[in-house]
């Protein structure tokens, strides 16, 4: 390792700790732009800079990067492309319980490498009850695993045969049967069971699935020549996904402090809601509401963890410590910290409340370190550089503009003089509460639209080329500030961070100026 060269004096008068910094402008509302970050020595290649992150137990991200859970941002293919990414997106909860539940089944049956619990039918089902099952559940596959009521194997149900017109025919009578079915056994597969099954397939010409079993011949799992192929692809990828323990990719989804006619927490849909998201496999819930630092958003998460012990919950929004010492207290391991800084929002001018962002996330991670739980910047994040001075103090990010004009955000694309745009708008705009947000402003959604001051704008996003293009500028950003700082992880870059002040003049210096722009730099 090279010698680290002598440290120069007046450094530490000007480029100041986090600690040291914030406290001196105590009493300052503070955001991204108003500070720049010095550099230090470093030693390390930005590329080399690892951005993984571990917000909860079993909630792992390859990019500390999450999709907001809004409806023009996240649903089903956002989610599955931020995971893919390394990320992890938060789908909204602005759509009928059963609509979300299958975009989380979506997510989670997208690729697996061994699917441990395939989807199983019995041979005296008819046709027509799979065809029921796949458009219920939205399944994107049709090709299903036979076993008796003992869990043998019996057949394999071709996806060709799952059609309307063979509704009235049993499964025993269409499926392909046992010893024409492809298995390996689940000894067979070793340390390394997508390569055994990467070369099952080469070797297999036209065969697309192989089912594991054991020794009595119970179905333990199933292969897909489409994941494995993938799975394969990904390797090579510069962005790799985030999974669970089962290789399946993350999700996470949204749920709302519902109250019933009388006002009350309706504790039974809450936990309904949430089982149903757990039967999933969801792997992180998030009680998103405007103010989490309240009753309802405590006994809400109080209740999700009283019912399901293991389940990673994230809670907010805050911006005190208080709220976060709240929130964990009631049971949340990751606590979202935002209040007014999203380009939709307006609670700042409406409500006359919240927090410049980056003061906001120096308070809450104090309160964080103590309790032991992750925060995340959740808005106002409209650049890599602000994605970095944020993971300064916070464990990951969640964006929402940044991501509503990718071809992977909800809605379609609208042409205006020549150039095309997708909206976006606001949890908290009057369109989307009327949609179902209202809860997550504290109103109810029987409130009539003069009763409720909307806290949010409906806006546009000019389109942005596809997820896995903008993830990679903005991941390639933070490596690059990491780079600049010598930290070589996430952590480092918490403890690293030298913080400076910017006035009007040094802002106007740090981007593109006295020229004629020929090319944006994006
Ligand atoms: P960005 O800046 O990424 O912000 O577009 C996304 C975050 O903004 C929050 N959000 C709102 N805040 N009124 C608000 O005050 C709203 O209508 C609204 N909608 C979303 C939310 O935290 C999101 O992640």
């Amino acid at each position: 390792m090279a010698a680290k060269p002598p440290t120069s004096s007046p450094d530490g008068a000007f480029y100041k700790p986090a600690d040291t910094f914030f406290r001196e402008h105590a009493g300052l509302g503070l955001t991204y732009d108003d500070v720049t970050l010095a550099t230090l020595y470093s030693e390390i290649l930005p590329r080399d800079a690892s951005l993984e992150t571990t917000l909860a137990e079993g909630l792992h991200l390859r990019i500390p990067i999450i999709s907001a859970d809004m409806d023009t941002v996240t649903e089903a293919p956002m989610a599955i492309a931020m995971a893919l990414a390394g990320g992890l997106g938060l789908i909204h909860c602005n759509l009928p319980e059963r609509e979300q539940l299958s975009q989380v089944s979506r997510v989670k049956n997208n690729i697996h490498g061994l699917i441990q619990e395939p989807i199983k039918i019995a041979p005296e089902q008819l046709i027509g009850d799979v065809l029921a099952l796949v458009e219920q559940r939205g399944f994107g596959f049709r090709t299903f695993p036979v076993v008796d009521e003992k869990g043998t194997l019996l057949g394999l149900l071709p996806g060709h045969t799952v059609r309307p017109r063979y509704a009235a025919i049993k499964v025993a009578d269409a499926m392909t049967p046992r010893a024409q079915v492809h298995t390996i056994h689940e000894r067979e597969l070793g340390d390394h069971p997508i390569a055994r099954a990467d070369r099952f397939f080469s070797e297999h010409i036209g065969i697309h699935k192989l089912l594991v079993v054991d020794n009595a011949d119970r179905l333990r799992g199933l292969f897909t020549i489409s994941d494995i192929e993938r799975i394969m692809q990904e390797r090579h990828a510069q962005l790799k996904p985030a999974r669970d323990a089962s290789f399946r990719l993350l999700c996470g989804a949204a749920v709302t402090a519902t109250r019933n006619s009388t006002g009350e927490l309706d504790r039974d849909r809450i936990l309904a809601h949430v089982g149903g998201l757990v039967e999933r496999g969801v792997d992180v819930v998030a009680v998103s509401t405007a103010h989490g630092f309240s009753k309802g958003v405590g006994d809400t998460v109080r209740l999700i963890r009283e019912q399901f012990r293991e389940l990673p919950i994230i809670a907010g929004n805050v911006t005190s410590g208080e709220g976060v010492d709240y929130l964990a207290e009631c049971g949340a391991k990751v606590i979202k910290i935002g209040q007014g800084p999203g380009s939709i929002c307006t609670t700042r001018i409406v409500a006359g409340v919240g927090i410049p962002q980056l003061t906001a996330l120096y308070v809450a991670a104090q309160a964080a370190e103590k309790k032991g739980v992750t925060i995340l910047a959740d808005g106002g994040i409209t650049k890599s550089g602000d994605i970095v001075k944020a993971l300064t103090l916070a464990h990951a990010v969640i964006c929402g503009g940044l991501l509503a004009g990718c071809p992977e955000a909800p809605g379609s694309l609208m042409e205006i003089n020549g150039k095309l745009y997708k909206q976006y708008r606001g949890m908290g705009s009057l369109a989307a509460m009327q949609a179902g947000s209202a809860a997550r402003y504290g109103h109810s959604s029987k409130d009539g639209v003069r009763k409720v001051a909307a806290e949010g704008v409906e806006a546009l996003k000019e389109v942005s080329p596809p997820l896995d293009t903008v993830l990679t500028q903005l991941a390639g950003g933070l490596q690059s500030g990491m780079g600049y700082l010598g930290a070589p992880d996430l952590r480092a870059l918490r403890k690293k961070a030298r913080y400076i002040r910017v006035s009007p003049a040094g802002q106007r210096e740090s981007a593109p100026h006295d020229i004629v722009e020929v090319k944006t730099g994006s």
